[in-house]
């Protein structure tokens, strides 16, 4: 099956201009006329995309199409990123891209702390220092939230209630320990040797 490739269209295009000043001129100086148009010519598959046919199985296709019926459309600059030509100047593009030649990147929900980029044809968050997570949506504690506590943000937690200090790692007793006992979760206190009660108050007594 024949195709009218880039260089005889131009020939086409040039003896249609050379038919129609010969026309108009009164003595034509013939440019001979590579080829005719053939009126009973068939071409299958069909020629698509408004092509016509001009041979027997030789399309002559519309701007921006392509292919042996026409049947590639063809764009302009091409689609990037793995984008496919609808029809000229329209591109579908795959997820993660978009813009007219899928030559933006798009990432779903959005980078949150960090930067959308292409990284082998598919789109990420590339986080900054200290977020991590698919939207870079999650903080980083590099010390660490102990005790329930939860990363809120770079290097900062979140402590529940009863515990302080920068990674939830301090106990906090309402009512302070006496005689040197030592608050070890919330409202407990841990005794020296020789004194007991809640707050350590008092003397443990060896009868
Ligand atoms: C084109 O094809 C038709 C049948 O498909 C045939 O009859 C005709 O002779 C062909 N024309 C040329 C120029 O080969």
């Amino acid at each position: 099956m024949g195709v009218v490739g880039l260089a005889s269209r131009a020939l086409l295009a040039a003896a249609l201009v050379a038919l129609c000043s010969a026309a108009r001129s009164d003595a034509p100086r013939g440019v001979a006329v590579g080829f005719v148009f053939d009126l009973k010519a068939r071409c299958e598959p069909q020629c698509r995309h408004g092509g016509i046919c001009i041979r027997n199985d030789t399309c002559f296709c519309s701007k921006g199409y392509e292919g042996e019926s026409c049947q590639f459309a063809h764009c302009q600059p091409r689609c990037k990123n793995g984008g496919t030509c609808l029809r000229p100047g329209k591109c579908r593009c795959p997820p993660g891209f978009g813009g007219r030649f899928c030559q933006k990147v798009t990432c779903d929900g959005g980078c949150w702390n960090g930067e959308c980029i292409a990284v082998n044809g598919a789109a990420k968050c590339i986080c900054s220092s200290s977020w991590t997570g698919s939207k870079c949506q999650e903080a980083i504690c590099p010390q660490g939230c102990t005790n329930g506590g939860s990363c809120v943000a770079p290097g900062v937690c979140s402590c529940p209630e009863g515990w302080l200090g920068g990674a939830c790692h301090v106990a906090v007793c309402t009512k302070s320990c006496w005689n040197g006992g030592k608050c070890i979760s919330p409202d407990k206190c841990r005794c020296r040797p020789r004194f007991t009660g809640p707050l350590c108050e008092r003397v443990m007594r060896y009868d």
